[in-house]
């Protein structure tokens, strides 16, 4: 009897053994299985470590996909990780790293990034190419951005006495939006006069020769755009000038204090702020003022971004093309 009840006994327990075995192996395989097809397993077979692993998981499909399907890039996770990060200048991006790698082991990829993005990589009007007109009043003009040669605008219209000094010209919906913006300055008692507006190839290159002429090319290039390059020939620029101030002198008054709180309330921005030499190209002109319409030029001073790189980031390209993390 004692007999027969233990051998009753064996029979379920090895039963459950094999069952706890098999699981046990199922979870293995299964474990295994997703480790060696996982992107952790893939993405170290490519070269990345851990801490970049954890780093890549974390950030966008398309890095990880990038990641995945090119060879090992030490800079590809920095770079991603950039607030104005571009897909599409990724290999500009590397090329220019690997021309600073040659003098510098300390890679600042923020200003990499910042750089590549506004074409600042390459000397002004070197890389130069045509700038897409169908942007309308967004246009961007720069060293890097001409004009159609010889371009014309349309739409030009006289400007009054009232609200000029000598005479000027500029396009018919930026004098609309300058008049506003006077009648609203002058309720604050502040005199807005428009010093330079349109100015055609002719002039802008008479402009140009005569700093040349004094001060040689490079003294000339920081003051005033070669022709085809000015925002003055878009007739969508004025100079700003208001009693007893004008040029240097201009961001002392009220006038320029006044437009720094106000100007993009009617379309208007500060092209060429101070300390942003090297992106615009040019020195600090506080009597520049570039029309953009009301929105564009809302958004443009709240980015806190020059026009150059505002238009690289969020006008220029698709914006699916944008690389989060
Ligand atoms: N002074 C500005 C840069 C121009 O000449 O267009
Ligand atoms: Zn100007």
């Amino acid at each position: 009897m004692v007999y027969t009840k233990r051998r009753l006994k064996k029979g379920p327990i090895i039963g459950i053994i094999v069952i706890i075995v098999i699981i046990a192996l199922i979870i293995t395989g299964v474990k295994l299985y997703t480790h060696f097809t996982g992107n952790e397993y893939k993405l170290s077979k490519v070269g990345y470590n851990e801490t970049e692993i954890a780093s890549l998981l974390k950030m966008d499909d398309k890095v990880i996909d990038k990641a995945l399907n090119s060879k090992y890039n030490r800079h590809l996770i920095p770079l991603a990780k950039q607030k104005y990060f571009l897909w599409k200048n990724y290999e500009t991006y590397n090329k220019y790293i690997k021309e600073l790698a040659k003098e510098t082991n300390n890679i600042d990829y923020k200003e990499v990034v910042n750089k590549v993005n506004i074409k600042r990589n390459y000397e002004y009007y070197t890389h130069t190419e045509k700038t897409d007109m169908s942007k309308g009043n967004a246009i961007l003009v720069n060293k890097y951005y001409s004009l159609p040669q010889k371009y014309t605008p349309s739409d030009i219209v006289e400007v009054s006495n009232w609200h000029c000094y000598g005479t000027a010209q500029i396009k018919k919906e930026v004098y609309d939006a300058f008049k506003n913006m006077f009648s609203a300055a002058k309720k604050e008692d502040i005199t807005l006069i428009i010093n330079s507006g349109y100015r055609s190839y002719e002039s802008q290159k008479g402009v140009y020769d005569t700093y040349a002429s004094t001060g040689g090319e490079e003294e000339a290039d920081a003051f005033a755009a070669r022709p085809d390059f000015s925002e003055h020939q878009t007739g969508l620029a004025i100079d700003i000038i208001t009693y007893g101030a004008s040029g240097k002198t201009f961001d002392t008054t009220d006038a320029f204090k006044w437009l720094q709180k106000n100007a993009h309330k009617y379309g208007f921005i500060l092209r060429y702020p101070k300390d942003k030499e090297d992106i615009t190209g040019y020195s600090y002109e506080s009597w520049h003022y570039r029309y953009l319409g009301k929105d564009l030029a809302t958004k443009v001073k709240e980015s806190n971004l020059t026009y150059d790189e505002y238009y690289a980031y969020y006008l220029d390209g698709d914006k699916n093309e944008k690389g989060k993390n």
